[in-house]
């Protein structure tokens, strides 16, 4: 094994060890869901075992519209992780997405790391999401990727761009220079539809409004907002690199999980839309569906019940999904639809 690959399997463990006991949430800037609240009402007239939470993203149904957020990959334990994660996946009816698949893609280590990544027979109905990043997305790659996303029996491709946390990271790949007109050209050439996401520290108005420039209509077919208030992947990339936090203002700099979930909606009404970035609650995700999100995903809080065991991740999504029926019942939306409709009020 080559010294790079050794450091790129070494990383992705030490994130994980960071993420886990590391303090990675951002500091200075919350989700901005706090500055909403779900109009209550006394008199709803929904039951609350019947309110319905099933949605359908970019094609496929799900029972609530939860995803498992982006995580892992590549490593033993990467593998326990996914498997745990994508049988809860199964059990409740929601969606998955993968850690970055960069690893399946080296001619080395690649068929080492197939079996860390294939959950399709614990979870053969799931919205399946693979993941690759935007500083891996050239044509060459194209065939390779395509594979990849074959072997794991994915649904969607994630494209993640994340140049905050390539720049705090040691070797990084911090040249994003032509990553654009590489969407544009590229995502024609998969056989797969394309998510694009950040990692936490959120898409807005400003890449958006890139994204429209070249044909007036945006090179992938879903969003998700990865915005800031959550985990911050400045912050790990500076704890793994530095064991210590050496620039706090760049630790704490990304667009508010609700501010860039309310812009990218206001520019992109109907694009298929995941709200994620410090979703921690069923309250959380209630407030982002109603203010347009279609989905919402959360990552590291299920970090440690996917180490444990699959009945304890299922055991945190389910409390978190019956939590998000509640927030419905109690203002009086059968169903997410009604829900949205109603939206959810600035606090004054
Ligand atoms: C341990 C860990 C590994 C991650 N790896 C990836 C990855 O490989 N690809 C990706 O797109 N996002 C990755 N993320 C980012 C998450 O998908 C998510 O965007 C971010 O952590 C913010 O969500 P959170 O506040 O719920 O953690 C990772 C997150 C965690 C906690």
């Amino acid at each position: 094994m080559t010294a790079q690959r050794r450091d790129m399997a070494s990383r992705k463990l030490r994130h994980i060890d960071v993420c886990r006991d590391g303090d990675v949430t951002y500091h200075g800037v919350t989700t901005g869901l706090e500055r909403f609240r779900l109009p209550y009402n006394g008199l709803t007239q929904t039951n609350l075992g019947d309110v319905d939470l099933s949605a359908e993203f970019l094609g496929v149904p799900l029972r609530a519209p939860v995803l498992v957020g982006a995580m892992t990959g590549g490593a033993e334990l990467s593998g326990t992780i996914n498997r745990n994660l994508a049988t809860a996946a199964q059990r409740l009816g929601i969606g998955m997405m993968l850690g970055s698949q960069r690893v399946m893609l080296d001619s080395a280590l690649g068929e080492r790391a197939v079996p860390s990544f294939a959950v399709r027979d614990v979870a053969p109905d799931v919205l399946l999401v693979g993941n690759i990043g935007l500083s891996q997305f050239f044509k060459d790659a194209i065939p390779e990727i395509n594979r990849a996303l074959d072997r794991v029996g994915a649904n969607v491709l994630a494209v993640h761009t994340n140049p905050l946390q390539e720049a705090m990271q040691d070797n990084g790949d911090t040249d994003f220079a032509g990553s654009l007109d590489r969407l544009h050209d590229l995502t024609p050439m998969l056989d797969y539809p394309v998510l694009l996401k950040e990692v936490g520290h959120g898409i807005g108005a400003n890449a958006v409004a890139d994204l429209l420039r070249l044909t007036g209509e945006p090179p992938v077919a879903a969003i998700d907002v990865a915005g800031a208030g959550g985990t911050s992947w400045s912050r790990v990339e500076q704890l793994v690199r530095y064991g210590e936090l050496r620039y706090p203002d760049l630790a704490d700099w990304g667009i508010p999980t609700a501010q860039a979930l309310l812009e990218v909606r206001s520019a992109l009404p109907r694009i298929p839309l995941v709200a994620s970035g410090g979703i921690r609650t069923g309250m959380d995700a209630a407030k982002a569906l109603a203010l347009g999100a279609d989905v919402v995903a959360i990552a590291r809080p299920l970090l440690d019940p996917a180490i444990e065991s699959a009945d304890a991740a299922t055991a945190w999504l389910q409390g978190f999904i019956d939590e998000l029926r509640i927030c419905l019942h109690g203002c009086g939306a059968a169903d997410l639809p009604s829900l949205r409709k109603l939206g959810a009020l600035p606090v004054t």
